[in-house]
């Protein structure tokens, strides 16, 4: 039960099977992960997530994906403070979930989303409530919006929209709010789109890589195509994992401005579809995990008749 997570981890971190296949010792300070357990609470939070809307790019990550991606990244942030840009897959809610379970033994000592969709930030909120979830919390924002962080956090992950249309753009938006969470010191996760067969993730991804090069970061490690979507048009296209580290001495930077420049605005999430939402806001709370009543009507028996 335990070898999977392991396995694929040390596939992912570059380490070798064992003889023993699916034994793969963890790395001493880690616990061994229990599969059941982590697929289980990732159920959990799949449970309590909104329904996404495609007209802005909520295209959620596929269970299985979730459960390596969350080990990943709590281990790449073990004890730190994390920002999320944006967060419709509800990573940060694995993350902090698993570790508040004690499925995983590490993980952020803080994490914060930053999300435009109301329904997010009551999802997170409400399953950190319940779930006495105290180092986990999320604020409604805006990327177009100036980014005031409060104490600056250490590190930021953003599954943006993929910038298709406008070369990595809109990505580059989204990393820009996550370095000043930052501060222009810490470091990044950014999860694109990787694709050998298409043109336009390749020219995506050199658009975020020289714009971290100009932003004082560099590309620290990058782990390709791990995830896979619920995108009925392309559910072959895998996404990455790029890191990205400030430069040493990389000055510190604590101004932000709003972005009105409609050159970087255009096509944001897709062809002709520029940015005119502020906040998506939640009509009513809804509990995700159950049918809405609009969504069925009930023909009776006749013995059920009145
Ligand atoms: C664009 S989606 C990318 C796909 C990703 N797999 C997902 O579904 O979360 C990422 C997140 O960015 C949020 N988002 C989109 N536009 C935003 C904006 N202008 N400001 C802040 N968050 C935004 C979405 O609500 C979503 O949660």
């Amino acid at each position: 039960m335990t070898g999977l997570v392991s396995l694929v981890r040390g596939l992912v971190h570059g380490r070798a099977p064992t003889a023993e296949g699916l034994t793969l010792a963890a790395p001493p300070e880690r616990k061994r992960v229990d599969l059941r357990k982590a697929v289980n609470a990732i159920s959990d939070v799949v449970q309590n997530r909104p329904r996404p809307l495609r007209v802005f790019d909520q295209i959620h990550m596929k269970s299985g994906d979730m459960v390596l991606q969350s080990e990943i990244i709590a281990d790449w942030a073990d004890g730190k403070r994390l920002a999320f840009i944006g967060d419709g897959d509800a990573i940060s809610v694995c993350v902090a979930y698993l570790r508040a379970r004690d499925v995983l033994n590490f993980g952020p000592s803080h994490i914060t989303v930053f999300d435009f969709d109301e329904r997010t930030v009551e999802a997170v909120m409400n399953f950190a409530d319940r779930e006495r979830i105290t180092n986990l919390d999320a604020r409604l924002y805006n990327v177009l919006e100036a980014m005031d962080p409060g104490e600056p956090f250490d590190c930021f992950y953003t599954n943006p929209p993929w910038g298709a249309s406008n070369n990595g753009e809109s990505v580059n938006i989204f990393v820009e709010r996550g370095m000043e969470a930052t501060a222009h010191t810490g470091e990044g996760v950014v999860v694109i789109a990787d694709d050998d067969e298409l043109e336009w993730p390749k020219r995506v991804l050199a658009s975020v890589q020289g714009f971290a090069a100009r932003e004082g970061f560099y590309v620290s490690r990058m782990q390709r195509k791990l995830h896979e979507y619920h995108l009925d048009d392309a559910p072959e296209l895998k996404s990455c994992n790029l890191y990205l580290a400030a430069l040493p001495g990389n000055p510190t930077r604590v101004e932000s401005v709003a972005i009105t420049d409609p050159n970087r605005l255009e096509n944001f999430y897709g062809l002709s579809q520029e940015p005119r939402v502020r906040y998506v806001r939640a009509r009513r709370r809804l509990d995700y995990g159950v049918a809405h009543e609009d969504e069925y009507e009930l023909e009776m028996l006749e013995s059920g008749r009145e």
